[in-house]
């Protein structure tokens, strides 16, 4: 089988889904590799560290794709700036394996579907023990944590750490998180490190402990939690009446901070509205908050994704696709997802459908011209029906 790594074409995407160090694992699996020229230039990776690693560089993109058995991407042909001209070029029973957006964007599953590819999204992948080498969206939510306090540090115009100085003592910044899953805990962790005084919030009472390991106070809530996690992890969707509690008990933590990081989500729905105008008008000028959730609609009132909005001297930046900026680490990251997914995908050199892997099962978006995921297809029915 030839396995083909096209350049990326978001907008404003700079990973590659493939980086060279992990080539030698795909061809102990009988596989080769094509990659497209330049395809790891925005991320550090030039054509020549592939060559030296045993791929072959194709210059054209239409060679690319005729070539190539199975496409890995980091967004999918439908997704790109020019989809219209990549879903052409895929072919009948081609394999695809990205992040392929099945529960933002379903329509693009059936986009895939239409043109007869087999299509793997991974944002599907169970949360299993034997799936976590391939969990790409816990790597890239690692990387957005960190970016995040990065970008909050540089808008923010204090510092972050406590300094003793001949000029006076410089008191730490304080930091409130909301929301400890992956992108969370790496807010926690990275500003801890800085120096800030961090406290943080989750719905989950579970991750206080988590919370406190990385240095960071728990705000402790009168709210009932305990129905607060689902059978496999996940927060589930609380009522309205709960989010209004849980606004006003926050109110005093987030006045008192420099630095506000939001990354709760409840998969499937939209993010929960956790910071109100009001919240952000009490908090003291110059101050920052970064809605990581901003794509998923925001954990803020005010946000806008892709956006920085200023409302009375305080910041708030909703950014989008962060692992984009961090794009050596956050493709060695996907990289090494990605190639576990297709070690375990690949048995005797070809690809197996009928097995009984929740891997695969879970993961396959499209077959036969068909979306064949039940989750997605559920998505495309009510589409269907709230258009009619
Ligand atoms: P996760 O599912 O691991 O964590 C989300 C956390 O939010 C969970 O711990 C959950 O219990 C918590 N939560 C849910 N409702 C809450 C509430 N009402 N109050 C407090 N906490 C609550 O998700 P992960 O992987 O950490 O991702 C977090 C967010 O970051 C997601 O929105 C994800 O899409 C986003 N993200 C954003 C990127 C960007 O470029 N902006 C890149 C990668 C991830």
């Amino acid at each position: 089988m030839i396995v083909g790594v096209p350049q990326e074409s978001y907008p404003g995407e700079r990973r590659v889904a493939l980086v060279p160090a992990h080539l030698p694992r795909l061809s102990r699996a009988g596989l080769d590799v094509c990659v497209e020229a330049g395809a790891g230039d925005r991320a550090g990776f030039p054509d020549a560290s592939y060559e030296s690693s045993g791929a072959r560089i194709v210059a054209d993109r239409r060679a690319l794709y005729s070539e190539a058995d199975l496409l890995l991407a980091v967004h999918g042909p439908a997704a790109g700036a020019d989809s219209r001209e990549e879903l052409g070029l895929l072919r009948r029973e081609q394999v695809v394996v990205g992040l392929l957006n099945p529960l933002g964007a379903p329509e693009n599953g059936q986009e895939l579907a239409e043109r007869g590819v087999i299509a793997f999204a991974l944002e599907l992948l169970p949360r299993i023990s034997r799936a976590q080498p391939m969990d790409v969206l816990s790597s890239m939510a690692t990387v957005a944590g960190y970016k995040a306090v990065l970008l909050a540090a540089a808008e923010l115009g204090k510092m972050y750490p406590m300094m003793i100085t001949a000029a006076g003592t410089i008191t730490p910044a304080r930091v409130f998180v909301i929301g400890a899953g992956v992108a969370g805990l790496q807010a926690i962790a990275v500003s801890h490190r800085l120096g800030a005084v961090v406290h943080a919030y989750d719905v989950r009472p579970a991750v206080k402990e988590q919370v406190e390991s990385l240095g960071a106070k728990f705000v402790e809530m009168a709210l009932e939690t305990d129905s607060a996690e689902d059978a496999s992890g996940y927060a589930k969707a609380m009522g309205e009446e709960f989010y209004q509690r849980q606004r006003e008990l926050m109110s005093r933590a987030v006045a008192d901070s420099d630095v506000v990081i939001t990354t709760a989500v409840v998969p499937g729905m939209r993010a929960p509205m956790l910071v109100t105008r009001e919240m952000i008008l009490s908090m003291a000028s110059g101050s920052v908050v970064v809605d990581l959730a901003a794509e998923g609609g925001g954990n803020c009132e005010l946000t806008r994704a892709g956006e920085s909005v200023q409302l009375d001297g305080v910041t708030i930046l909703g950014p989008v696709n962060l692992p984009a900026t961090v794009p050596y680490h956050a493709s060695q990251m996907y990289s090494s997802n990605v190639t576990a997914f297709v070690s375990n995908l690949i048995k005797e050199g070809r690809v197996d459908l009928d097995g009984d892997d929740p891997i695969v099962n879970d993961t396959l978006l499209t077959r036969e011209g068909k979306v064949v995921s039940t989750r997605v297809r559920e998505l495309l029915v009510s589409e269907e029906r709230r258009r009619s």
